[in-house]
């Protein structure tokens, strides 16, 4: 069996990132919106640069308008991540993208992401579970009223709390408010840091956030005693190696960190960011990542058992998880 074929636990999914092209146009020929310029002739995302990369992100949810479009998007995204034999992903929502940060209408968008969620799980056993993630460079004003959709709406299926976006603004600080209210309401944290933020950014994600995983945190690589510190807090990484290749962190898979981290005891987990943006699937990370360093199925399984103990689900699934894992 190739390792690509392994079952799989992806635990940083963008929901919208991970909007296959095809269907972001479709929606955009229904709605007669013209987004003809975020397109390339092949028909995938244009983008230049990781600002840029964020504008043509935006400009693609500008498309996705009710709650009926957010279950499509849903069911698009979920068979793309079983086509990768993925049998748990928990994704990034955002109320801003889904009513604006009104917290009835992130009720409503909420129901029809799960029902959409129910019925891949009916078709292909996978499971999904939602991460309230704020937008880093809309500022902590706009967080608070993110964090209060995470807070009222926390429970079985909404887990964690995180924060994506412009890591060129801000402090991570500036958003403690938010991160200790998503706490208090017993979600699990998570935080973007050392993608585009060197390893200070790191730091201050686990100082002034208190975060148990970071999205990325691959630059932590840059500073020893933060490597450490990593080991000491058992703190996950929610490493993307092609997304980190495509915005032009590394040169390529062998240049990643992702090695170097996980052999120097930092529990690494192996997951996609925004797919179709980067050309990329769980099963490509795997067959480059074999190929890059070596790994094999152990390996993988490995690593995937790190990922479904990190997870932010409840004890009975996560313990579903592991045994899906062991049985394969
Ligand atoms: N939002 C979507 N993808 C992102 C990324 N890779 N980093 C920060 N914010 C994002
Ligand atoms: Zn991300």
């Amino acid at each position: 069996m190739s390792v690509a074929d392994l079952p799989k636990v992806e635990l940083h999914l963008h929901h919208e990132g991970a909007a296959p092209p095809a269907f972001i146009r479709q929606l955009a020929h229904e709605k007669k919106v013209d987004l003809s310029g975020i397109f390339t002739d092949e028909g995938g995302y244009k983008f230049t640069d990781f600002v840029n990369f964020l504008r043509t992100y935006e400009a693609a949810t500008a498309v996705l308008q009710t709650p009926e479009d957010f279950g499509r998007l849903t069911s698009a995204v979920l068979e793309e991540c079983a086509a990768s034999n993925a049998i748990y992903v928990e994704s990034f929502l955002s109320p801003e993208f889904c009513g604006g940060g009104d917290l009835g209408a992130w009720r409503e968008y909420l129901q029809a992401v799960q029902e959409a969620a129910r019925d891949a799980e009916a078709r292909h056993g996978i499971l999904l579970r939602g991460i309230v993630t704020c937008i880093r460079h809309e500022g902590p004003e706009v967080a608070k009223r993110t964090a209060l959709c995470a807070a009222e709406t926390a429970g079985d299926w909404i887990v964690g709390f995180g924060m994506g976006g412009d890591e060129g603004k801000g402090h991570q600080g500036d958003f403690a408010y938010s991160f200790d209210m998503a706490r208090e309401a017993g979600l699990r944290l998570t935080t973007h840091a050392g993608e585009f933020g060197g390893p200070d950014s790191v730091w201050e994600a686990i100082r002034d956030l208190n975060v148990e995983r970071i999205g990325h945190g691959v630059r932590a690589i840059e500073d020893k005693a933060l490597v450490q510190e990593l080991v000491a807090r058992d703190i996950t990484l929610e490493v993307c190696p092609g997304s980190n290749v495509v915005l032009g962190l590394y040169k390529n898979f062998a240049h990643h960190p992702i090695k170097r981290l996980r052999d120097a005891g930092v529990k690494v987990t192996i997951s996609t960011d925004d797919p179709p943006f980067f050309g990329t699937t769980l099963r490509r990370e795997y067959e480059m990542l074999a190929q890059a360093h070596g790994w094999d199925a152990a390996d993988f399984k490995a690593i995937n058992q790190t990922a479904a103990r990190a997870a932010f689900c409840d004890a009975d699934t996560r313990d579903g998880l592991l045994k899906r894992l062991e049985d394969a």
